[in-house]
């Protein structure tokens, strides 16, 4: 409870003040430069400075990253969230593009613990049935159709551990950005749940407040 004595007002408005002096500011921009280290999506938010996705960083990465265990991440992009993944004992990247593949390679390529994967859609070649202890997967499925998605669901189900996580984001066009946007597929909470259920997982966990154009969803085996 703020009270109206509270100092909170006037403390934001010298933490801005101090921001916004100009060695605040170069500090800022350097910092930014020398952290963005020219990783490809970037430029849609990076989860160490923007507090949402820091948020998906703090509470559905982290605590899963286990230096005995082995990890999938789908569609890497340039590899914004694959910083946060390289504690894994083995990482797969898996991609449907080469191109992506390769730019990803471009600052990930010296990390011996992860394997780059192209696949054709939805599969995961060339990794053990019943091997994986975490899937991850953020701004890819936000594009992908539900039939992709469930036949990935599918694939997920043959490579997880039985005591295995998956947390995977995915569009959610109950919300006003995500029905605005067409390169946002078709999918909503009560979409995505029922296909998680029926592909033979339970649902442990659901995001649907921290991203004003998706939601979030932590699933396991049944
Ligand atoms: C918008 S980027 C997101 C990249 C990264 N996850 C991020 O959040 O910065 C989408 C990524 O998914 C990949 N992709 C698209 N369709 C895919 C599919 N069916 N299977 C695996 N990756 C796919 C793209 O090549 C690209 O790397």
């Amino acid at each position: 409870m703020v009270s109206l004595n509270s100092p909170i007002h006037l403390q934001m408005l010298r933490d801005s003040w101090l921001a916004k002096t100009l060695p605040a500011r170069i500090f800022k921009a350097i910092r930014n430069e020398l952290r963005a280290g020219g990783v490809y999506g970037l430029e849609w938010g990076d989860p160490d400075v923007w507090h949402p996705l820091k948020f998906v960083r703090d509470r559905y990465v982290l605590p899963y990253v286990k230096s005995d265990q082995l990890a999938v991440e789908i569609g890497p992009g340039g590899g914004r969230w694959t910083r946060y993944l390289l504690g894994f004992k083995k990482l797969y990247v898996v991609d449907y593009h080469a191109e992506l593949l390769r730019e990803l390679r471009k600052n990930f390529s010296r990390y011996p613990q992860i394997a780059f994967i192209q696949n054709h859609g939805t599969d995961f070649p060339g990794i053990e049935p019943g091997s994986i202890d975490f899937v991850f997967s953020f701004g890819t499925f936000v594009h992908l159709d539900l039939d992709i998605i469930e036949a990935y669901l599918d694939n997920i189900r043959t490579i997880l551990k039985p005591t295995g996580n998956a947390v995977i984001h995915y569009s959610d066009k109950a919300k006003i950005i995500a029905r605005e946007n067409p390169g946002f597929s078709d999918n909503t909470v009560e979409q995505m749940r029922a296909a998680v259920t029926r592909h033979g997982f339970r649902m442990l966990e659901e995001d649907t407040t921290t991203m004003w154009h998706s939601s979030l969803i932590r699933f396991a085996l049944a």
